[in-house]
């Protein structure tokens, strides 16, 4: 068997993905890296560089990891797809509607594999959340609530690209992208409705470097306390710091997210209420625990079971390398996954649209369904009838 030829478009923060994907003689290879900055090229080991992900395109790769800013993900992929490279496109799919659905249908037109990277659905504490639902340890799922604190937002968030909208839509939907699939992924629907409120309470007025400055020295190694001491934030700043949204899925249930970029700590607080019991995560990391109550009614009490999450190495508790392994074997031989297009999409419009709700005074959007030949590619038992 030869290794996968696998090309990295985009080596910034999250070249360490594509970094273990590179096992020369154990089924996959790096053999060609593309960034628009040349000193990001040294980043990863490859035989070939290059500045134009289409000169990438046009060598002997096999596939390609696209792991861009959020704003160059559709055409990158479109691109890819059209070239016959099967892709492993990292999340959000893209930052509009129209964007995801033109990538959905040039895969379905091209014939060519499409891979979203939502790793959390390889994160253990969501299988371990996603195990107790299945095994009905909590009954019928009626209602999904998602606190995300996010420790350290103005240093990771507002200080490149992610804090200009015109490269992400706004940070509900890029950071979001992921909840709201493992929201849709817990629940067993898609939203069909979303509202959301949201604003940007402190990272707004703090100081700002000039355009084309970069970041300072110490950048993402430091973490300043409180948050209004950051200083040198991106020029351009007109996303959320906080927003806070609602969701009713198709099959009923009603979900809720919220999102604080100055928050302490760093991690997802889920609670799922079914009909006969409540899971709530504490921690997200391996060794954390997943609680569960389901006995019967009372004020606060110890859960009546507490699961573990599994030790895992790796980056995000492990998931990185999971997803990579289901990467490359779909990759290789097709067949369902557990990361799914037609998912990530439908996290995508819920993200989008909770967005312009925001910013329209909390106005409800319905989301619009995929069109039914695209849908029916990917998920033929879906229209089977
Ligand atoms: N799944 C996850 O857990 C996870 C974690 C972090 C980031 N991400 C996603 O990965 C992507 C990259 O994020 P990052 O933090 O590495 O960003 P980054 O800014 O650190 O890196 C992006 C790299 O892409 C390069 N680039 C920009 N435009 C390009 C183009 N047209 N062609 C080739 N190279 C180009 C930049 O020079 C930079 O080196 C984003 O879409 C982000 O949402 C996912």
């Amino acid at each position: 068997m030869h290794d996968l030829r696998l090309g990295v478009i985009g080596a910034g923060q999250r070249s360490t993905l594509a970094a273990t994907a590179h096992r020369p003689g154990r089924g996959c290879r790096i053999t060609a890296v593309c960034d628009t900055d040349p000193a990001a090229l040294t980043r990863l080991p490859a035989e070939r560089t290059f500045t134009d992900y289409r000169d990438l395109l046009e060598s002997d790769v096999d596939a390609v990891l696209v792991a861009t800013p959020d704003d160059t993900h559709a055409e990158i992929a479109v691109a890819a797809l059209r070239a016959g490279k099967t892709v492993y496109l990292e999340k959000p799919l893209a930052i509009t509607i129209d964007d995801c659905d033109e990538v959905l249908r040039t895969a379905a037109e091209t014939g060519t594999r499409l891979y979203l990277g939502h790793n959390m659905r390889h994160m253990g504490v969501v299988r371990l959340m996603r195990e107790v639902v299945a095994r009905g340890e909590i009954g019928v799922p009626k209602t999904i609530w998602v606190r995300h604190f996010v420790g350290r937002g103005g240093e990771y968030y507002f200080k490149d690209w992610h804090a200009d909208r015109r490269r992400t839509t706004g940070l509900l939907l890029q950071k979001a992208a992921h909840d709201i699939d493992v929201i849709h992924w817990l629940a067993g629907g898609y939203t069909e409705r979303v509202s959301a409120f949201g604003d940007l309470m402190v990272y707004g007025d703090l100081d700002r470097r000039p355009p084309g400055t970069p970041p300072a020295e110490g950048w993402l190694r430091e973490w300043p306390w409180p948050p209004e001491s950051s200083t040198g934030l991106h020029h351009r700043i007109d996303v959320e710091d906080v927003s806070v949204m609602n969701m009713r899925l198709d099959n009923g249930v009603i979900a809720a997210y919220q999102q604080c970029h100055f928050s302490p700590d760093y991690w997802r607080n889920y609670t799922v209420i079914g009909t006969r019991g409540r899971l709530e995560n504490l921690g997200d990391g391996p060794g954390s625990v997943v609680r569960v109550w389901n006995s019967g009614q009372s004020a606060y009490r110890e859960p009546d079971a507490t699961y573990r999450v599994p030790e895992a190495a790796g980056g995000h508790g492990g998931a990185d390398e999971a997803i990579i392994e289901e990467f490359l074997r779909f990759a290789r031989h097709g067949g369902p996954t557990d990361t799914s297009p037609v998912a990530a999409r439908m996290s995508v419009a819920a993200g989008y649209l909770a967005t312009l709700s925001l910013r329209d005074g909390g106005t409800p959007f319905d989301v619009p369904p995929l069109d039914a030949a695209t849908l029916r590619y990917f998920m033929p038992e879906k229209l089977s009838d």
